[in-house]
């Protein structure tokens, strides 16, 4: 199958409606077309079409028990596939849709066990780029997309990164350029009495909680219980890996750069190639390794940004193994060490 990428966003406009009428209409007739949003890019399917469903599993190679999440654009599509609607979710939503979320509802007759990865319960997001809205209207109303990268890898942030994945595999990709937040949607679970987050994303728990109070966090998603399997199918799996070995270093700053030079010193007189992932403030102390900043530590979002690219970047020059700092902040800095951590097989070493 040949791959077109199409350009749909200029100024971060629509700049071609008619590429997305093409993409809909390719939803619409069951096959797949993968989609800039805020987060990620995503690898849409009808999601109310078992076939096309079944369609991203075999493009992703991903496991059939890990649920997608639909994607909608107005309110009224969800009251059609979810049911049991809380009053907190009709409130966070009013809060952060369109953005970065993702609740989890008990799913209606409408949705196909397909898509939900045979559970009973369905995700939903309603996402804010432009082109993913347009393109979830032009293709009848519901979209079922995972991130668009081969299961297991980092997720797209770029059309670049879903061509490396999906050319070949799937008809068109909509190019919208960089994404703007480059980690994924923060899920909230509503499917049980009290509201769980089951991934760290953008919207922290902080932010939910001014809105409608107390929440729990997934007990398997914290760094200290790496033990305990969370409750989101796909945050089992390692995920978001890079082909090299990744390790974080975590401790006082001055500890940690001279930690990953020795680390880096080592690996390369055993002949391997390592990376080393700083930020703008740190990266000149570096001495070894190809060394590359991730973002600064003055705005977080940037290390967000480009976490992802950075991890494609460094299998692109077939390094062995990538020491990295760590960013144990408040804010988005948890989101970021739940990716980091994941990619890395939970290997890190405390100085
Ligand atoms: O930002 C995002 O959420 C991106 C963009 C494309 O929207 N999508 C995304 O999808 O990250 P994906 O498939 O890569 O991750 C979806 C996560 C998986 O960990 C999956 O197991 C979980 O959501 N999930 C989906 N439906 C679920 C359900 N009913 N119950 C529990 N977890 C669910
Ligand atoms: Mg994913």
């Amino acid at each position: 199958m040949k791959t077109v990428i199409e350009k749909v966003i200029e100024d971060q406009k629509i700049c071609n409606q008619d590429k997305i009428d093409t993409a809909g209409k390719i939803i619409q007739e069951g096959g797949l077309v993968a989609f800039p949003t805020e987060t990620v890019y995503g690898l849409g399917a009808d999601a109310l079409n078992p076939k096309a469903s079944r369609k991203i599993y075999e493009a992703k190679g991903r496991p059939s028990d890990n649920p997608l999440i639909i994607h909608i654009a107005d309110m009224k599509a969800l009251d059609k596939i979810a049911v049991h609607i809380s009053e907190k979710a009709v409130k966070l939503a009013e809060h952060f849709w369109p953005g970065p979320l993702t609740m989890i509802f008990e799913k209606s007759e409408a949705v196909p066990l397909e898509t939900t990865g045979g559970l009973q319960t369905v995700a939903v997001r309603m996402p804010s780029h432009p082109a993913a809205l347009a393109l979830i209207q032009a293709a009848g109303g519901y979209i079922a997309a995972p991130s668009a990268n081969t299961s297991g890898r980092p997720s797209p942030t770029l059309a670049e990164h879903v061509a490396e994945d999906m050319d070949g595999r799937i008809p068109m990709i909509l190019d919208g350029g960089a994404v703007g937040i480059g980690i994924e949607s923060t899920i909230v679970d509503f499917s049980e009495e009290t509201p769980m987050i089951l991934r760290p994303g953008y919207i922290t728990p902080e932010m939910i909680e001014k809105i409608i109070g107390q929440i729990k966090i997934d007990p398997g998603i914290i760094k200290e219980n790496c033990g305990i399997h969370p409750k989101a199918p796909g945050m089992k799996y390692r995920h978001y890996a890079p082909r090299a070995e990744l390790v974080l270093v975590s401790g006082a700053q001055e500890k940690v750069k001279q930690k990953i030079n020795d680390l880096a010193r080592e690996a390369e007189l055993s002949g391997k190639t390592a990376g080393v992932i700083g930020t703008d403030e740190s990266c000149r102390y570096y001495r070894c390794g190809i060394v590359k900043s991730i973002g600064t530590r003055n705005d977080e979002d940037t290390i967000a940004r480009n976490l992802y690219g950075i991890l494609r970047e460094f299998d692109q020059q077939n390094v062995d193994i990538i020491y990295s700092e760590s960013f144990e902040t408040s804010g988005i800095g948890q989101a970021i060490m739940n990716r980091l951590l994941k990619a890395a097989g939970q290997k890190m070493i405390e100085v």
